[in-house]
């Protein structure tokens, strides 16, 4: 099997290919994800409550993210392998380079940064340094004190105007790919139509080219709050494997997320 390459993601949205992603953060899940069908992983900072039990993203370090992205690249050699850049390791041009440095060493393929226009200049200099970048809007949880809460994002028009606006100010900045967290659908739709690199949803509706889950969601580990648009396939299957290609299959035929999983 080859490398997952974002020139195939690109190719999915041209063709209207729906595709699964799943976060992951160590080496056997990545393993059994790839065998499964998985072709594209984010280690996101979402580990930092997944994997480490904090109640909210921001302790998570570089050396946090740039570890289990070297265990998740053992898993899953041939996976597009997006790091995240967690809280506070992009706030200055150098510690932008420092922190992409160390996640790409880490193994990774691409970067994700939570945030809007005020990122562009950081996307512009990551991508002419080699760095695919990744963009995240709408509900960003690194944001949480600001927004007071995990809440959906872009209810309003003013709201859903700037995150349009957001989204293609980083798209002409460079970014390759878009992660949209938490908008109603409507607004995902005009998004998703209005950039031309893959959108990937998540409490987004199944309108954007690709989706992800956290790992955890998907299998119905999650202690305290379930989110809304979270899907346990584990239930369903009553097996991993099972359930990993029971969530694709119903990512790819547009099934999942339904209506009940979505923002009005
Ligand atoms: O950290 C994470 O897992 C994420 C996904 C929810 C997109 O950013």
């Amino acid at each position: 099997m080859k490398p997952t390459t974002l020139s195939h993601l690109r190719q999915w949205k041209l063709d209207g290919r729906k595709f699964a992603t799943l976060t992951a953060y160590d080496f056997s899940f990545a393993r059994l994800f790839a065998d499964e069908g998985i072709q594209v992983m984010l280690v996101g900072d979402s580990l930092g409550m997944t994997v480490q039990g904090h109640d909210s993203t921001l302790p998570v370090t570089v050396a946090d993210i740039a570890y289990h992205t070297a265990a998740v690249r053992r898993g899953a050699p041939q996976a597009l392998l997006l790091a995240d850049m967690p809280f506070m390791s992009y706030a200055t041009p150098a510690q932008t380079f420092d922190s992409a440095a160390q996640l790409m060493r880490a193994g990774a393929n691409m970067v994700k940064l939570e945030g809007g226009d005020w990122l562009c200049e950081s996307v512009k200099m990551l991508t002419e340094r080699a760095v695919p970048v990744c963009g995240h809007l709408g509900l960003t949880p690194q944001s949480v004190n600001i927004f007071g809460g995990y809440k959906v994002q872009g209810r309003d028009e003013e709201a859903a105007e700037r995150l349009l606006t957001d989204a293609l100010a980083l798209e002409a900045a460079g970014a390759q790919l878009m992660v949209l967290e938490c908008v109603p659908v409507s607004l995902a739709q005009r998004i998703t139509t209005a950039l031309s690199i893959p959108v990937i949803g998540i409490g987004a509706g199944n309108v954007t080219d690709g989706q992800i889950l956290v790992m955890h969601d998907a299998f119905g580990i999650t202690g305290g709050h379930i989110p809304k648009f979270a899907k346990n396939f584990l239930a369903e299957t009553g097996d991993i494997r099972a359930a990993v290609r029971h969530y694709i299959a119903d990512v790819e035929a547009g099934n999942y997320p339904a209506a009940e999983h979505s923002f009005q």
